[in-house]
Parts: C-alpha cells; sequence; structure tokens
C-alpha cells in the first residue's frame, strides 16, 4: 500500500467519509483504485463467530463452526496470563485460517452487578485482573496479525436500557474501576481498535463522548488506533467524528457518508477531523495486510487447549471431609443427575455464541474414566422449563440412594444468560434446589456441578452439601475438564474472579442495577466487589481469588523493600501436601495512612505458580508508584503520598496468609494549587510550606493576634482554605491587596520555583 498521506490526498473527500464507515454488517470498505483492500471483522469473545454471509447478523442460528473457549467469567477464572497468551495466538491462527482480520473482543467490562446479562464475557469485577488478562490476550492474538477490538468502551454494566441509558459514574470512580482495566491494555497490548458502547456515560454517548475518547483514550493514554461503533452506536455521526470516532458499523450508512460531506461543505466539520479517521483506518488496513506475524504454531489442536483452558477456569468451591477426588477404586455406583451432565451449557446467548466445532460431554467423560469399573446410573432431574416435577426429583433421589455417590449437574438455564437482558435472579431455578435437598436426605455423598456465566447464590442449600465444583460456561472441552477434575486427573486450579455474595441483596449495586429515567447513578462508587464486602466487613459466600486445590500451600518469609522507584516483593510459596498442583498467589496493596479514603484492599500482582509435592518456590513481584496511587481529582492526577502502606499476600482475597508493613515515599509533591488549597495542602508539601510561612510571617508583623503555626492551630484549621486565614487574622495587614491577591503571588511563587 502507498504511504497513508500520499492516499488521503488522491482520495475525494467523499471516498474519505465512505471509508469511516463499513461496506456491510462485518467489512470495512476496500477501494480498489487506491490499492486499499477491505477487512473483515467478526464476534468475538470466547471464540470466532463468522457468520455465513457478511449481510447477516446470524446471532440466533448457526454460523461457520469454529472452538468455543471458556467464557470471559470463566477464563477470568484461571488467572493464568500464560494461558491467556496462548488462547490469542490459537485465536489469530485460527481467525488467519477462517481469514477473520479483526476479532471484536475481548470484552473487559466491570461485573458491577452479577444481574448484568453480559457478565459471562467479561473477566472480572477487579480491573487489575481484567487487564492483565485482557493485554496477554490481546498480545497473543495480535502476534498472529489478527487485530483485537476491545470493548465496550465504557460503563455498559448491565443491559438493562443500555441504549438509552447513561451511566452516571464519577471521575475518581472512572479511573480507578471502569477506565483502569482499559487504560492498562491500551499501554501494555495496544489494541488495532477499540469498539465504544452503546450507553452514554455521564451524560454524553460513548460514541461521541469528547472526554472518553478525545481527552481520556487519545490524549492521556496516547491511543493511535481505530475506534470503531459497536454495532448502531452511532447517533450524532458529526459529533462522533468529531470526537473520535472512526469507524461505523455496521455499513454502508450512506446518509452519514453524506451528512459528513455535508458538514464539511457547509464548514461545520474540519476536513482534517475527516482526515484523521480516515487515516487511521487506512493505517489498520495496513497493520492487517502488511502484518509481520510470529512464527505461527504448527498444528494448534484447538479442541485440546479447549479443554485444557477449561481445567484451569473450574473452580473448586467446597471441598468438605476431601469427599473429591472420587476414586473409580472405591465405589461400585454412581448416580449422575441433571440434564447438563448430557446436554452441557457451555456459554451464553447473544453475538458471543459461538458455533463450537464439538463438544464435549460430561457424562461420556465420565464413562470414559470409569468403564465398567463403576455403574453409572442416570436421571434427568429437572425439566426443561420452570415447572417443579416432585416425580423426577423423587426418582432421582431414588436413584442417590441406591448409589455410592451421586454427582448433580445443575445452573442457570440456558436462556435468562444472554446480551439485550439482565438476569433477575442468582439463585438456580427452584426446582433445581428442591432437586439438591431431596438428593441430599437420603445420600450425604453428594456433589453439585453449577453451570452459570456470573455469581450464583447458594445458600439456601449449600449447607447440605460436601463438594462444589463451579464449572462456569467453559466451552467445549468443559465435559472433560469437569470430569478430570472429579476424578483428580487435574487438580483445580481456577480461584474466582467474582465476589459470589450469600444472597443478591449484599451486592453494592443491588439498589440501582436499573436506570430511571435514562440515568444510572453508579452511587457505591468505588465498592465494586470485594472492595465493598470488605468494607462493610461482610462475609461473602465465597470470596474474590476463593478456589480450592486437591493440594495444600505453605506460604513463607515475605519481604517488602522500596527501592528507588520500585518496591521488590519476594516471599515463597511450598506444595505442602500429596499431589502436583497450581496455586494463584495474589497481592494486594492496603494504604494506612491515606488522606482519601481507598478501599482497604486493591488487588496489584498475581501469578500461577506450578509445584510438584514438597517443591518450594520464592515469587518475586516488583511494585510501581502507580500501584501505590489513588487518582485524586483535585489535580487531576494519580496520587501515591508518602506514607506506610500494606504489602498484603493471600490465598484468596479473604484468606490473607502473609502482611509486611513498609513505608513507601515515591517524592511526591502536589502539582497545583488554587485559590481554596487547603492549610494542609500548603503545610503538607515542603516547598509550598516555606513559601506559606514567609507571608504568615510577613502577616504576624502588622496584626496584633499572632499565628503560630503549631499543632493546636493546624488541628483547628488545617481543613480551612489558606486564604481565610489571611481573611480571618490578615485584615489590617491588607490594605492594598486583597487575599485573592496574596494567594495569587504564593501560586505563583510556588510555580516559579
Ligand atoms: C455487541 C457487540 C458485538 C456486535 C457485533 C453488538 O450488539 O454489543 O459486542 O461485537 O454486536 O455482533
Amino acid at each position: 500500500m502507498r504511504p497513508t498521506q500520499e492516499l488521503l490526498a488522491a482520495m475525494t473527500l467523499e471516498e474519505k467519509a465512505a471509508i469511516c464507515a463499513g461496506l456491510n454488517m462485518w467489512m470495512t470498505k476496500g477501494f480498489e483504485q487506491h490499492g486499499i483492500p477491505a477487512l473483515q471483522m467478526y464476534d468475538g469473545t470466547n471464540g470466532i463467530r463468522k457468520t455465513n454471509s457478511n449481510e447477516e447478523m446470524g446471532i440466533t442460528g448457526e454460523n461457520i463452526p469454529a472452538t468455543c473457549y471458556p467464557t470471559g467469567s470463566a477464563i477470568g477464572s484461571s488467572w493464568n496470563t500464560d494461558l491467556l497468551q496462548e488462547l490469542g495466538v490459537a485465536l489469530g491462527v485460527e481467525g488467519r485460517e477462517m481469514e477473520v482480520d479483526l476479532l471484536l473482543g475481548p470484552g473487559i467490562n466491570m461485573k458491577r452487578t452479577p444481574l448484568g446479562g453480559r457478565n459471562f464475557e467479561y473477566y472480572s469485577e477487579d480491573p487489575f485482573l481484567t487487564g492483565e488478562l485482557g493485554a496477554a490476550l490481546i498480545n497473543g492474538l495480535q502476534s498472529q496479525g489478527v487485530g483485537a477490538s476491545l470493548k465496550h468502551f465504557a460503563g455498559n454494566n448491565q443491559e438493562f436500557e443500555k441504549i438509552v441509558t447513561s451511566s452516571e459514574i464519577d471521575e475518581r470512580t472512572l479511573r480507578e474501576i471502569y477506565l483502569a482495566a482499559f487504560e492498562r491494555i491500551v499501554k501494555k497490548a495496544n489494541p488495532w481498535t477499540i469498539m465504544c458502547s452503546y450507553n452514554l456515560l455521564n451524560g454524553s454517548y460513548t460514541s461521541e463522548n469528547e472526554h472518553l475518547l478525545n481527552d481520556i483514550l487519545r490524549e492521556e493514554w496516547g491511543y493511535e488506533g481505530v475506534v470503531i461503533s459497536d454495532w448502531t452506536a452511532v447517533n450524532d455521526r458529526i459529533r462522533g467524528l468529531a470526537a473520535g470516532l472512526d469507524l461505523e458499523m455496521p455499513g454502508p450508512a450512506y446518509y452519514n457518508t453524506k451528512a459528513i460531506v455535508k458538514a464539511v461543505q457547509e464548514g461545520k466539520l474540519d476536513e482534517a477531523v475527516v482526515d484523521k479517521s480516515a487515516g487511521r483506518i487506512i493505517e489498520l488496513v495496513r497493520k492487517v495486510k502488511e502484518a509481520n506475524v510470529e512464527s505461527a504454531p504448527a498444528n494448534v489442536d484447538y479442541h485440546e487447549l479447549a479443554r485444557r483452558a477449561a481445567a484451569e477456569s473450574i473452580v473448586l468451591l467446597k471441598n468438605d471431609n476431601s469427599i473429591l477426588p472420587l476414586d473409580s477404586e472405591k465405589m461400585s455406583k454412581m448416580a449422575v443427575i441433571g440434564t447438563f451432565a448430557k446436554q452441557p451449557r457451555i456459554q451464553g446467548a447473544g453475538s458471543a455464541r459461538v458455533t463450537p466445532t464439538r463438544v464435549d460431554i460430561p457424562w461420556d467423560e465420565l464413562k470414559n474414566i470409569v468403564g465398567d469399573k463403576v455403574d453409572l446410573v442416570y436421571a434427568d432431574g429437572y425439566p426443561q422449563d420452570d415447572r417443579i416435577n416432585e416425580q423426577m426429583i423423587q426418582e432421582s433421589a431414588a436413584l442417590a440412594a441406591s448409589a455410592d455417590v451421586a454427582v448433580l449437574f445443575v445452573g442457570q438455564p440456558e436462556y435468562v444468560e444472554s446480551e439485550m437482558h439482565d438476569l433477575e435472579t442468582i439463585e438456580l431455578p427452584l426446582h433445581q434446589q428442591k432437586l439438591i435437598k431431596a438428593v441430599t436426605e437420603v445420600q450425604p455423598h453428594c456433589i453439585v456441578v453449577t453451570s452459570s456465566g456470573s455469581a450464583l447464590a447458594m445458600n439456601s442449600w449449600i449447607q447440605y452439601v460436601p463438594g462444589v465444583l463451579h464449572s462456569w460456561l467453559t466451552g467445549q472441552g468443559s465435559g472433560k475438564a469437569i470430569a478430570d477434575i472429579l476424578f483428580g486427573h487435574v487438580n483445580p486450579s481456577g480461584k474466582l474472579s467474582e465476589t459470589f455474595p450469600v444472597k443478591l441483596s449484599d451486592n453494592p449495586a443491588h439498589m440501582r442495577i436499573r436506570g430511571e429515567n435514562g440515568k444510572l447513578y453508579y452511587r457505591e462508587g468505588l465498592s465494586i466487589g470485594y472492595r465493598y464486602y470488605d468494607r462493610k466487613e461482610l462475609a461473602p459466600q465465597f470470596p474474590f481469588g476463593h478456589g480450592l486445590s486437591y493440594t495444600t500451600f505453605a506460604y513463607s518469609d515475605l519481604k517488602a523493600v522500596q527501592q528507588g522507584e520500585h518496591v521488590n516483593v519476594a516471599f515463597f510459596v511450598e506444595n505442602t501436601g500429596t499431589m502436583f498442583g497450581k496455586e494463584v498467589v495474589q497481592l494486594y496493596i492496603h494504604d494506612e495512612e491515606c488522606s482519601w479514603n481507598r478501599p482497604q484492599k486493591e488487588l496489584k500482582a498475581f501469578t500461577k505458580i506450578a509445584l510438584a509435592p514438597g517443591e518450594k518456590q520464592q515469587v518475586h513481584f516488583v511494585l510501581e508508584e502507580r500501584d501505590f496511587a489513588y487518582y485524586n481529582t483535585k489535580y487531576n492526577k494519580w496520587v501515591a503520598e508518602t506514607g506506610y502502606f500494606q504489602i498484603v499476600i493471600g490465598s484468596s482475597s479473604r484468606d490473607i496468609r502473609l502482611r509486611e508493613r513498609i513505608h513507601c515515599d515515591f517524592g511526591l509533591e502536589p502539582i497545583s494549587f488554587h485559590k481554596f488549597s487547603l492549610l494542609n495542602d500548603w503545610i503538607n508539601t515542603p516547598k509550598a510550606k516555606t513559601i506559606f510561612e514567609a507571608y504568615l510571617a510577613e502577616m504576624n508583623k502588622h496584626v496584633s493576634e499572632q499565628v503560630i503555626l503549631d499543632d493546636v492551630f493546624i488541628g483547628f484549621w488545617g481543613d480551612f482554605p489558606a486564604i481565610k486565614i489571611f481573611q480571618m487574622f490578615g485584615q489590617t495587614w491588607l490594605i492594598d491587596r486583597s487575599p485573592d491577591d496574596v494567594i495569587a503571588e504564593m501560586i505563583a511563587e510556588f510555580e516559579r520555583q
């Protein structure tokens, strides 16, 4: 392709406007006369959903078969960045085989409430975990010459009336929670495209939101890739283009091409703005078509990878008296109950739904494992609809009673977890709750395998059940992964990427999951997920980061030291059990003395390590200033205050194994003062304190009541703006000058020095 500037110079205004919208549902427009080829893009978030034709949306029907991997919440629970990178590479290789130039994923929005209809697509309630996993996937994908489309930017955390609802999120919460994963991924993986969301953010559609697209994404983060609209998310094309929304999808959107041309001709839109977006799209085409593809792994066994990914994602929630793993030598009959054992739920519905190449069935995989040694018996357990069927329950209980052990496959029904609508409950359907109770009454050796893409409430039945395995929606390999974990062929190593509350109403966003009159206020602010349960001292059913193993791990010898701009952390983890296993170690920061409110704990590092029995390994983390910072809206800046922090090491967010107190000083000085900066602001910064003291000394020469800057004075007046001190005590000094003049001089002096 010719250089972009040359191409732009050769193209007409109409052509440049036209390239800013797609050709059809899934393609960009190509311009043969200029040697610009078209690109093809397809969903999605847990595999490739390539439709049979580029003119169709193909949401409900079957599409071209592709590997169906674990959905976002499942893979989020793997906490394994190497695996995500490997998945990205595999998606890239399969994508190239299927002629996919851009993959419309991953989806990384935060899980504000477990009712979010697309929660199954998203990784976590924590921005750091999400950011690390998303970056790894994208780095893998793009290494194969297939671009990512990071979505949905931003504030799309529920489905209810999303297209007409403004997510009202305060700036600090936005930066620390809802944008943080996007920022991390933009900086670590540079996704070739970013997809804006449908919703409004603080009153302006994200597809035309200057603050979001221009100030933050482009200016602050330095993003130079293409911003794509979600499908039909464009409302005012001219405003959108001006704000930096490059590509409208789907196309052809002739009406908007005309509108752009007209706006330029009438002087309402600068042609340079059109050139910018057209130029970025041309650059994207170049990136894809001239990609330097890193050597592709030969013969990727996609299905094997799907199985491995599923096995890393499944979480062992409860394992009383080590009921798991099962031992086929120690049983003669096993009851398998529940339709999901034969028709597993492997994914959610909507644009992310992949037509799988094949599907492992748990029942078949269990049979493969036990062979003839164990008599496997089966009952459906519950009907496909909501009705309670006592007969099915009784038959299942009788079957369970006749066996040595019963494994129940339950979960959210297929139709409830989907794009476009939110869930109504996080309880299992009533018939499944009744089934569990009936079975556990006659069979104490009972294991429940749950399937859902979001947190489940379990308090009505979990006390009766010794073993619970949460299998999420783990894609086409889940059947074998579940069977392998049940029988200990694989040691479970997934950890919850979101909190499982005792009940739905415990969730901090519960009062406000639905917008009213077009506005949805995120009033819980920073208190999302574990941040809220920590602050509220509320015990969840299972905390963020929880997941059991068939072996045990001991943590020891934590050391944390600041060395210049970094804090180096090291400690040991040892496998003290009898089985090979993987442990996800989690590092949280606790800020002991921040002047602003902060969550009790914030995840800042993690890794997944594999250890043989008796093996001990040292884990190292290197933290940076930003890991200790919060977003200070006074200075519009990330601020790490000098003072004491705790480095908190856990096997989950509530199973804390090690803790070390450390004093950190990153040499922070507030960067600006204003008219109403507080006395505390002035005296907490050495340079500013000297200035303030000089002015105070000057004042004291002209007043009768002397102001002495001691603890008593500061204790009383500290939160008073410095200007008011002069107004209160310096009236006889301020003859020719006002308090405003004094502060202005002080600020000028601070900035000069
Ligand atoms: C979804 C996107 C998806 C697009 C194309 C939209 O409805 O929100 O996530 O990529 O459709 O299918």
